[in-house]
């Protein structure tokens, strides 16, 4: 390996060292990979999220649990931190280590989906895309709970959570998984469930990097929806304490539990003149046709009336996946090129201590006013996690390593250049941070909200509070008994 490698690796970890060449143990083991230099290594290591640049010491294609063994065992030998990537669409380049160095596990080899029709269930490795995966079980007439991108992998999804639109009802991408296929820190390949390993299988559910690399999810699917329809709603240029009272009322609305088959977010952004914002409701239905817009009505009903709307679709349920997606396609074939570069923040608030009108409207004071003036392309995403009759919310919070399923709303307050391309403006940092302040200081401190691991800051400070509140002892507890020689180690990985 390269003198890099020595220097940052070598004192790190506190095993002897041992020299092996990694290019010819990988080699010899038939496996393919990329090293820095070759032709493709540029592309190979790109990160989606642009604001980051890292040199992994190489990128490798496994085709087998087994390959990702040798791997592992590649990477001790050559004293690296091991890391996967899934689809790569970790906000902060995680996928590539978060840093310089990591011996990269790119999974897009291993893309394979064996349904079971017998018993409604299916094994999907960790190579597939959320695109890949809707299509392939809905041919089957089933689906899964998981976020709307088709290009997002499901291996980082699934990963940390998993929200989507039918999360209200089937609950968070991790939530069906009954067995996981993964290769310890040690090189061991595995079968974990809650009843064989019970502390490895809770916590890959919700903080997986940190423990293994998984290579394949076993997980129980559902009916594809009979009908499913997409309901926009959108009003232009509201003003700010206008717009801070739709959030309230949306949230009053929420607590009052629409049934399960309900999902919505509001998405708020630049208005065409200081101090207001556009205000747009997206929501989706899977139960009844004809129910779609009678379950929203109590919100419409205290509502102004919109200065547009629609239904979306034509009632079939793949089709409103794609309508829900971007790009507007399940097709995943160009999703390694698609980048951008942004930085992005998240709040999860507890559905037991709800947002005041004061800070609803002190957040769309700010979007309203330094958001019109903020050289950034921005959006502030509320995406309806919980109240009463939402499945999330259904399992305790110390069910899973996923520690924040009490949750009423997932703020993302995201923010990219101006033309998608680095660099992102410095001050984009301060107004992401603001736009958090501005809801957090109108609470209590004592109100214990949250952050969502798959919308990963690497600015937050507190984040092992933020991200796993009273699930982080014993995640720690795990990490030192799983990976004592820190071989997952990347920005908010679990401290041993
Ligand atoms: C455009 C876009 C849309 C999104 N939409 C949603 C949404 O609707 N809902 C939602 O909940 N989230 C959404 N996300 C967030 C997304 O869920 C996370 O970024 C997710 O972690 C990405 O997973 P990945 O496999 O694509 O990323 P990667 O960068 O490959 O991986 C992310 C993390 O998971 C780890 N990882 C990946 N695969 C494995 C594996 N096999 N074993 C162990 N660790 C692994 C990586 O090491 C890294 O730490 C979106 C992100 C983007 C960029
Ligand atoms: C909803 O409407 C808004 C504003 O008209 C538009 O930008 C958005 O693309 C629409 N979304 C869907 C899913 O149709
Ligand atoms: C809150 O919801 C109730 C019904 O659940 C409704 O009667 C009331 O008008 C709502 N209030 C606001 C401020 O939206
Ligand atoms: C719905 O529209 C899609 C194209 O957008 C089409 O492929 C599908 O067959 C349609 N389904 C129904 C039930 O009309
Ligand atoms: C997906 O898109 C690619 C090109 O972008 C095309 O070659 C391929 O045929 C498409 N696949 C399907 C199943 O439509
Ligand atoms: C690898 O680690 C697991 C979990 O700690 C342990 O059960 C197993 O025995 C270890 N395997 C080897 C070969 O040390």
């Amino acid at each position: 390996m390269t003198c890099f490698t020595l220097i940052f690796f070598a004192t790190a970890l506190s095993l002897p060292f041992v020299f092996a060449d990694l290019r010819s143990s990988l080699t010899s083991a038939g496996i393919s990979a990329v090293f820095p230099g070759d032709e493709s290594y540029t592309a190979a290591s790109r990160a989606y999220n642009l604001r980051f640049t890292f040199e992994p010491a190489a990128v490798v294609y496994p085709t087998s649990p087994e390959d990702v063994s040798s791997i592992i065992t590649a990477g001790l030998d050559n004293n690296l931190q091991v890391v996967a990537r899934g689809g790569g669409h970790s906000y902060v380049a995680n996928g590539l280590g978060g840093k310089d160095g990591s011996l990269v596990i790119d999974m897009s080899s291993m893309k394979s989906i064996t349904i079971d029709s017998g018993v409604n269930t299916a094994i999907i490795e960790t190579g597939n895309r959320l695109g890949d995966v809707a299509l392939a079980l809905n041919a089957a007439g089933r689906a899964l709970p998981h976020g709307t991108c088709a290009n997002v992998g499901i291996g980082g999804h699934s990963a940390f959570g998993g929200y989507g639109f039918t999360s209200r009802q089937w609950g968070l991408a991790l939530d069906p998984i009954f067995a996981i296929n993964a290769v310890l820190a040690n090189g061991t390949i595995v079968r974990t469930t809650e009843d064989s390993d019970p502390d490895i299988f809770w916590a890959l559910k919700g903080a997986a990097p940190s423990f293994a690399i998984t290579t394949s999810i076993e997980v129980n699917t559902f009916a594809a929806p009979t009908y499913a329809i997409v309901m926009n709603y959108s009003w232009s240029d509201v003003d700010y304490k206008a717009a801070g009272s739709y959030l309230y009322s949306f949230q009053n609305f929420s607590l009052s539990g629409p049934a399960s088959p309900f999902a919505g977010e509001l998405v708020l952004s630049r208005g065409s003149q200081e101090g207001l914002v556009s205000f747009v409701f997206t929501g989706a239905w899977y139960g009844d046709e004809g129910s779609a817009i009678p379950t929203l009505q109590p919100w419409l009903d205290v509502m102004p009336p919109p200065s547009s709307s629609s239904l979306v679709g034509n009632g079939s349920y793949i089709d409103s996946v794609a309508e829900l997606s971007l790009p507007n396609s399940l097709n995943t074939s160009d999703a390694a090129a698609s980048t951008s570069t942004f930085y992005a923040k998240s709040i999860m608030t507890p559905e037991g201590d709800p947002m005041t009108l004061e800070a609803c409207i002190a957040l769309t004071e700010y979007l309203a006013n330094q958001g019109f003036f903020s050289n950034t392309n921005w959006f502030a995403e509320v995406e309806l996690y919980g109240g009463p009759n939402s499945k999330i919310s259904e399992i305790a919070n110390d069910a899973t390593a996923f520690s924040r399923r009490d949750t009423l709303f997932t703020f993302q307050l995201h923010a990219s250049s101006i033309n998608g391309l680095p660099p992102y403006p410095e001050e984009g940092f301060a107004f992401l941070d603001n736009m958090v302040n501005s809801i957090t200081s109108n609470m209590p401190p004592t109100w214990n909200y949250g952050a969502y691991t798959n919308y990963l800051d690497d600015e937050l400070q507190n984040w092992e509070k933020l991200y796993f509140d009273d699930n982080y002892a014993r995640l720690r507890s795990i990490k030192d008994h799983l990976d004592p020689r820190g071989i997952f180690v990347f920005p908010t990985s679990i401290e041993e």
